[in-house]
């Protein structure tokens, strides 16, 4: 068994409270870490550092937790540039865009959907992203829904089956029947490669009937349960997801008072996911977070990487927007995206660094976490370890 000492630590996130400064974070400084077996097994003081194989200067830099981006749509063809450049220019988002990658999607082979999730996870994991859900969602057929997932699955353990994304267009006039089929033939095919259900439960999309009968079968079909929910307008999304016991309602950017009190009522069971990229590409007014965390809600941050709405694979680009634009404090905005996005993923071995937690760190180019949200825009991910190994 070969050992890995990351050493030289001058300010290590934890996400382990108890052990360090006390807050969230959990941050320790002057610190090293081992790793054995693709997990960390000991967090201490430099002082102490015990021997190893091999050893990796981190030169004073701050060490975060590997991001959990727990919100990606990574399986699609074509791009929607134009529809950016028109909205840009005055024109609304409403989701109507999603059809468009549905049909490049068909007509795509396997070998360029598995290409652009493979470059799409690539480019997360080299800023720091080593956990990412990836969506199915722009097939809509038994059979493109399925090999979504099933690309997805080559890739990624967090695979989330999006039947219910829209009523593809030769369903128009039938969103009854394209329910039954998603929970039907479409469901059989893809919970093989799938953990988790989602549905868009929103106005043009799915109502809250439909988005009920979607996520209850996919519950019976033993994947657990989340939703795109508030995105575009309040709704009633936010408040079936906490009654079913969703483990995320996503976006959360339309809320009254009774969603945030049945979000604060769950006490964590289910967590609001913010997706920031999504309100930055649409340019519509950000979610509240602040409300969100005032009310004792636990809060993720997450990328939504697509090709419509938000199409940036960057964590650190969403906790710049949302210490900047939602009132976060850069703490919770560093907690959100690791330990808030393993929450919403409900995983206890990602989002920390304690010993037993999967090895997936960081190295920044920075001396504290701070700079995620203080120097936007700038490649600060030095160095990334991903099941123990330097990638
Ligand atoms: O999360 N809201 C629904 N789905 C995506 C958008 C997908 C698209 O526009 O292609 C989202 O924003
Ligand atoms: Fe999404």
């Amino acid at each position: 068994m070969s050992s890995l000492l990351v050493h030289n630590v001058g300010e290590l996130v934890t996400n382990a409270p108890g052990a360090s400064d006390g807050g969230p974070l959990g941050v320790r400084r002057d610190a090293a870490l081992l790793v054995e077996d693709g997990q960390v097994a000991w967090v201490g003081p430099a002082r102490d550092t015990p021997a190893a194989d091999r050893r990796i200067d981190a030169e004073g830099a701050a060490v975060l937790p590997g991001f959990v981006d727990s919100h990606a749509h990574l399986v699609f063809a074509g791009d929607r540039a134009a529809e950016f450049a028109a909205r840009m220019a005055g024109e609304p988002y409403t989701g109507g865009g999603i059809r468009t990658t549905v049909g490049a999607t068909r007509a795509a082979v396997d070998a360029e959907l598995r290409s652009t999730v493979r470059r799409l996870r690539d480019e997360a994991l080299r800023q720091g992203t080593t956990t990412i859900e990836v969506k199915s969602g722009y097939g809509l057929t038994v059979a493109d829904e399925a090999r979504s997932l099933r690309i997805a699955a080559e890739v990624s353990e967090e695979t989330t089956f999006l039947g219910a994304h829209v009523v593809p267009a030769e369903y128009a006039d039938r969103p009854d029947d394209y329910v039954g089929l998603v929970c039907g033939p479409m469901l059989a095919a893809a919970a093989p490669y799938a953990r988790w259900i989602d549905v868009f439960c929103e106005r043009g999309a799915f109502d809250a009937d439909h988005a009920r009968a979607v996520l209850t079968c996919g519950q019976a079909a033993g994947l657990g349960m989340r939703l795109h929910a508030n995105q575009l307008g309040p709704g009633p999304g936010v408040r079936l997801g906490v009654e079913l016991g969703a483990a995320s309602v996503d976006h959360c950017t339309h809320l009254v008072d009774a969603d945030v009190d049945a979000l604060a009522a769950s006490s964590g069971a289910t967590v609001a996911t913010l997706l920031p990229g999504a309100e930055f590409s649409t340019r519509s007014p950000y979610p509240d977070a602040r409300r969100l965390l005032d009310a004792g809600v636990t809060v993720a941050l997450a990328t939504d990487c697509n090709p419509g709405s938000s199409y940036t694979s960057s964590m650190p680009f969403c906790i710049a927007l949302a210490v900047r634009e939602m009132r976060m404090t850069p703490a919770e905005a560093v907690w959100a995206a690791t330990a808030g996005g393993a929450a919403a993923l409900r995983r206890t071995d990602v989002g920390r660094l304690a010993p037993g937690a999967r090895a997936d760190l960081m190295i920044l180019d920075a001396p504290s976490y701070l700079h995620l949200a203080y120097r936007p825009g700038v490649p600060l991910i030095r160095q990334v370890l991903h099941n123990g190994v330097l990638q």
